[in-house]
């Protein structure tokens, strides 16, 4: 008996990295040569080196903001530009990436050597997310999402990053919060790994994450409401009703960073909607480094991403920074503002789109 109990000890302790599990994973298809297992570590890599900064951030004077402007016209804080750079330094550095999209940068990024050419990958980027939230030490994030390259050859285009989110190869965040996690897809579910800072490795602690069914939150940006079509309206209306059948009403939680909204819900249970407003016609969040990752995880995960009518995943994206209206969470949750949408704002569906660049 004493025997067995430590041995269960033993197997329930048994630590499985990121790495190893990666690697475990690229056996699945049966063509991989490891270019995606070692891009996915590369990203891995380049999240220690953010997160070490982020933990730093406090302790030096690392906060103020650097005093240019990125694309969409805000203030790049230091962080910004930092976790900008890791990221691409260590992606032209490994190989398996041609080319990149970032939220820093207004054009693709396309590696002129030639063992970056070579690499079959494209990565869209959204390298430090909820920024406004640095100095206030709350959770911050990275985004990311892959693509195998369209062009045969050379360095990667405009082109390769300008598909629909249901070409992703993979896709995940790091959250920077009270432990650094990353969260990734390659499509057969989905993985957290939670990074043990004494050894700077990210051991699996979240196997096969899901939606919970019983969630009871909403995260929306209520200050807003002034400016939601009314199919937003009339569901937050909904959520705040009393039904104890249906768990409403519905619980409230905003942080404002995207990364930190949805991994909470995912793992309470629980539905991010950011929608198109009277002052923001295409929502804010992009769709390349924003709504198209999340939405993939949060498919893989059981839950659904739309734009209140259509799959965020088989939007055609024209521009490299175009935004869109983000609603997702758990399957019914998603499927009930989508149907209040229908209903009370249908005009909202053919709003023309403002083109952010060219
Ligand atoms: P970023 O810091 O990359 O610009 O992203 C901020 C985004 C997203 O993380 C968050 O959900 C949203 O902005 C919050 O916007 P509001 O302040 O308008 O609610
Ligand atoms: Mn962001
Ligand atoms: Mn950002």
């Amino acid at each position: 008996m004493q025997h067995q109990n430590s041995h269960a000890m033993v197997t329930r302790y048994k630590i499985k990295t990121l790495t190893e599990f990666v690697i475990e994973n690229q056996s699945e298809y049966p063509h991989a040569k490891g270019a995606l297992t070692r891009l996915l570590n590369d990203i891995g890599t380049a999240a220690k080196i953010v997160n070490r900064e982020i933990n730093a951030a406090g302790l030096v004077d690392i906060l103020g903001t650097v005093g240019s402007t990125n694309v969409q016209g805000e203030t790049q804080k230091k962080l910004d530009v930092y976790a900008n750079d890791t990221f691409i330094t260590t992606l032209r550095g490994g190989g398996e990436c041609c080319a990149i999209a970032s939220e820093e940068n207004e054009k693709v990024i396309s590696f002129q050597n030639n063992i970056a050419e070579l690499g079959k990958y494209v990565v869209a980027i959204d390298p430090l997310d909820g920024s406004s939230n640095i100095e206030s030490n709350v959770s911050i994030g990275t985004i990311f999402s892959i693509y195998r390259r369209q062009s045969e050859m050379g360095p990667g285009t405009h082109e390769d990053l300008l598909q629909p989110g249901v070409n992703q190869v993979a896709a995940g965040y790091v959250i920077y919060g009270s432990s650094t996690m990353l969260v990734y897809t390659t499509g057969k579910g989905v993985n957290g790994f939670t990074l043990d800072p004494s050894v700077g490795i990210f051991c699996l602690s979240h196997p096969n994450m899901k939606f919970p069914d019983n969630g009871n939150i909403y995260s929306v940006n209520e200050g807003y409401h002034v400016y939601f079509p009314e199919g937003v309206k009339r569901y937050i209306k909904y959520l705040q009703e009393e039904d104890p059948c249906t768990r409403r009403p519905y619980t409230s939680r905003y942080i404002g960073s995207l990364v930190a909204d949805f991994h909470r819900n995912l793992i309470r249970g629980g539905i991010f909607l950011y929608p198109a407003t009277r002052k923001a016609p295409n929502g804010k969040l992009r769709m390349l480094y924003e709504c198209n990752p999340i939405a993939f995880l949060a498919e893989q995960a059981g839950g659904k991403a739309s734009n209140g009518f259509e799959r965020i995943l088989e939007i055609q994206p024209k521009t490299l920074h175009q935004r869109a209206p983000l609603f997702t969470g758990p399957k019914k949750m998603v499927e009930k503002v989508e149907e209040l949408m229908r209903i009370h704002s249908p005009e909202v569906k053919d709003t023309p789109l403002v083109e952010e660049e060219g």
